[in-house]
């Protein structure tokens, strides 16, 4: 029963970079210098230092023999989450409403720029676990949209943009993390389960759905992974072997480093054994001042619970990606501070201990301020428009809502962004980054009501209907801003334990929007929001003359919403599914336990995720996945299939490199302290305190047999480079179809390619390729998309491989995942 069980896989495969180019360099110099460290020095590469030990938010020891300093791991997937001198980027949500890789490449680049200035070596970030199979799920607008293609382009291209500037990416969290709600234990301290919920997975949903963006993850280079918090199949994230041995490792081809969310390791030798290479923050909880690895697994090595050569993997792996994109380059020292924003503070910030400056304060901002705003206003999506859009010159504006305006408590007000005051640009959690400043809808429109000497008022307490009334009757435009909130599951607002107890709006929005609508024939609604919300209460309300979802912008959502409004910018389109009612989406988030040892979370409809559930069942939702209107009008005129002559799929045959079994050479007495040795309080060290600890052997948490296997194991047929099997990315068909602008105005268009693979138990259609595409008034263009062999293939779970069914099988093209005038058959 796979929902309850996880396979054992071992023994972990070794990184060698396997030939290819673009890791082999990283590799060769990767090598030579974990050559030359100590047992010790290796242990304190792929050890955290404990929590607040030192300035960043996951810090690792140093070799300073060999000149490397201790790594600095950074929040966040959005922008640098510390100090003020950096930018707070748009969502992954948004961004993944651009479906516009280009502008996903750049976004990445200009983060990962600002995380070189500070000094950091691993943005945490970008996210494509949770996936968002739930629409309440809390840290769903983290990540890259709920399909797993969509997310899949959207992880490579953060993942190289990142990597480009000269930082390491960690796409996370490793894997079906996708609720908050019992993902730790002690999280809840009203409801104490044992164990983390487990989230169970059937082994093709595995692949076709959580893992495929990983994989894309991992074909574009990245160089770490971050496992998550959750049990899968009953097997902790953080040392399930087949995840992370199996898939990631053997079938993906995976050659950077995996590391742990922050106490997510719950095991010293059998996550060492399962393929783990980093532990974070270091300590097994915060503070406990005890650590899994560390010196524990300086002891593990030496006493033989841990082969050396997997010490060896673990140092190899983590300098390889240090390497591969140029840390040793571009490495500045660390001048940020995570736990304050002093610039004077303690290193050593738990110890108390080297005063002096930690907050450097460098602008790292650059000229990311146009960029986000590009991305905010192209990632906001008109939902409905009834001609009043866009906005042209106004003679009276009246705006409502809180989320129109400021945050009285002041952008950064909430800690960790955990409220819903004033305008939501970010959700809650460490997927934050302060504002350095940010800009709301009320005052932008201020600034453009100045410009077009527009009269403007506004009411911005929500329970101010009296006031509402009266100011929307003058208006000949009104503008209501509404929102949503959620975030991760360390904070509660609003009695929301991160996942969000509904999809309605917050902050009386409903009512703010039925009352302006009552009263003014020219209501537009704007939605900013972590995800889908239901607007059945007032979607078809015959005042409410355009609606835009404007997801969560970031700094510079004021003027990005005007962009749209006034159509200075083409906008986006949904990358989840808007339903009629939250039963339709077909899945339950666990809000309660069904049981307090380990909660079981089955997702038996995690295949039909989304769009592909509606379309399976039929339900008709309020906004289907893909679906956005233009400011231009567009027909899809013609398609044509070229079938290419790609040779036949053959399973890889192979086996994983073989390590080199080396002895362990020091003497426990070599590993000791050295002597007069400061050390620094609660800090995690790779040393022993004394030789007898050296001797800990009868322990009994020796693995089984196959994961002391120095040969290597044989590669999955579905492996062989990262990303899998080379064959997987052949191309099968090229499609053709040309496309018009048959509007008024220029505009941009977000071509779509679904595919039907035929079989009864096959989603109806699946995204397979996108492009945005800017044409003329009156011009056409022509788009050409690659179907590969992985785009029609489905997981096959005996032969453990991809196959192509022997169904037909169809192309469709068009607007949105319902609306696809063009179809062909692929054959
Ligand atoms: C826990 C979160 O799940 C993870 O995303 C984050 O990077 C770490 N905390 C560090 O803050």
């Amino acid at each position: 029963n796979f929902y309850h069980h996880s396979p054992p896989a071992y023994p972990a495969p070794i990184g060698t970079g396997n030939g290819l180019p673009e890791w082999s360099e990283a590799y060769s110099k990767a090598q030579a210098i974990v050559a030359q460290m100590t047992l010790a020095e290796k242990v304190n590469l792929t050890s955290g230092t404990g929590w607040e030990s030192e300035q960043c938010v996951g810090n690792t020891g140093s070799v300073p023999r060999l000149g490397i300093r201790g790594l600095c791991l950074q929040d966040s997937p959005l922008g640098v989450r510390a100090g003020l001198y950096s930018s707070a980027f748009p969502a992954g949500v948004t961004i993944a409403s651009t479906w516009d890789d280009g502008l996903a490449y750049r976004r990445g680049y200009a983060m990962g720029a600002e995380h070189r200035g500070k000094g950091v070596d691993v943005q945490l970030g970008p996210v494509s676990g949770p996936l968002g199979l739930f629409p309440e799920g809390g840290r769903n607008w983290e990540g890259a949209g709920s399909d797993p293609y969509l997310s899949g382009i959207g992880l490579a291209a953060a993942v190289r943009g990142i990597q480009d500037a000269g930082v390491i990416a960690c796409a996370k969290h490793y894997i079906a993390n996708e609720q908050e709600h019992w993902r730790q234990r002690g999280e809840n301290p009203d409801v104490p389960i044992e164990e983390a919920l487990s989230s169970n997975v059937d082994d093709r949903a595995m692949h076709e759905v959580f893992a495929w963006p990983f994989a894309d993850a991992v074909r574009a280079g990245v160089g770490s992974i971050m496992c998550s918090y959750n049990q899968i199949n009953n097997s902790y994230g953080c040392q399930n072997s087949e995840l992370l041995n199996g898939i990631l490792k053997n079938e993906l081809g995976f050659q950077g480093f995996v590391l742990s969310d922050w106490q997510a390791q719950h095991a010293g030798v059998a996550t060492a054994l399962a393929g783990l290479d980093m532990a974070m923050p270091g300590d097994q909880v915060f503070l406990s001042h005890n650590a899994y690895w560390g010196s524990n697994l300086t002891v593990a090595v030496l006493n033989g619970s841990v082969p050396i050569w997997r010490l060896d993997d673990m140092a190899t792996r983590i300098m390889a990606s240090f390497y591969k994109v140029g840390r040793d380059k571009t490495q500045v020292p660390v001048n940020l501070d995570a736990w304050t924003t002093d610039v004077y503070g303690y290193q050593h910030w738990f110890a108390k201990e080297n005063y002096g400056i930690i907050n450097g304060n460098v602008d790292v901002r650059g000229a990311h301020g146009a960029l986000i705003r590009e991305i905010a206003a192209k990632g906001t999506v008109i939902l409905k428009n009834n001609g009043s859009l866009p906005l042209g010159r106004p003679r009276q504006i009246a705006v409502f809502g809180s989320d129109a305006t400021d945050n009285p408590k002041g952008p950064n007000g909430c800690e960790d962004r955990g409220c819903a005051d004033g305008t939501v640009a970010m959700g809650w959690g460490s997927g934050t980054a302060n504002f350095p400043y940010l800009i709301s809808p009320l005052t932008a429109l201020q600034n453009k009501a100045y410009q077009d000497n527009t009269v403007i008022q506004w009411v911005v307490d929500d329970y101010a209907i009296d006031s509402m009334h009266n100011v929307a009757k003058q208006a000949d435009t009104c503008l209501v801003f509404v929102k949503s909130q959620a975030g991760e599951g360390y904070l509660t607002v609003d009695g929301n334990r991160g996942d969000r107890n509904n999809l309605t709006l917050w902050s009386n929005g409903e009512q703010v929007i039925k009352t302006v609508a009552g009263n003014c024939s020219n209501t537009i609604v704007t939605v900013h929001a972590p995800g889908p919300v239901l607007m059945e209460e007032w979607i078809d309300h015959p005042n409410i003359t355009a609606v835009l979802f404007a997801g969560l912008p970031g700094q510079e959502s004021g003027n990005s919403i005007v962009d749209v409004l006034y159509g200075f910018i083409e906008p986006g389109r949904l990358p989840f599914t808007i339903a009629k009612s939250a039963s339709d989406y077909g899945v339950k988030l666990m809000y309660e336990p069904d049981n307090l040892y380990a909660p079981q979370q089955n997702l038996t409809n995690a295949l039909m995720i989304d769009y592909r559930h509606f379309d399976k069942n039929n339900i008709e939702p309020r906004f289907e996945f893909g679906f956005g209107l233009s400011y231009s009008n567009w027909t899809y005129k013609s398609i044509t299939v070229r079938k290419t002559s790609a040779g036949p799929y053959t399973p890889f045959v192979g086996r994983t490199p073989a390590a080199k079994n080396t002895n362990v050479t020091e003497s426990p007495s070599s590993l000791l302290f050295p002597p007069g040795f400061h050390k620094v309080a609660a800090y995690i060290y790779p040393f022993l305190s004394s030789t007898s600890q050296a001797g800990l052997s009868g322990d009994g948490e020796h693995g089984p047999a196959d994961a002391y296997d120095p040969s290597g194991t044989p590669t999955r047929p579905a492996g062989g480079a990262p990303g899998g099997n080379p064959q997987l990315y052949d191309v099968l068909w090229q499609v053709n179809v040309t496309v018009a602008n048959t509007g008024k105005r220029n505009g941009e268009e977000v071509v779509q390619l679904y595919v039907s693979q035929g079989e009864q138990d096959d989603p109806v259609r699946v995204l397979r390729g996108f492009r945005r595409v800017s044409v003329d008034a009156g011009q056409w263009t022509s788009v050409i998309f690659d179907i590969t062999r992985r785009d029609v293939a489905r997981w096959d779970v005996v032969s453990q491989n991809w196959v192509v069914s022997s169904a037909k099988k169809k192309v469709y093209v068009g607007r949105s995942s319902r609306d696809l005038p063009l179809v062909a058959d692929l054959d």
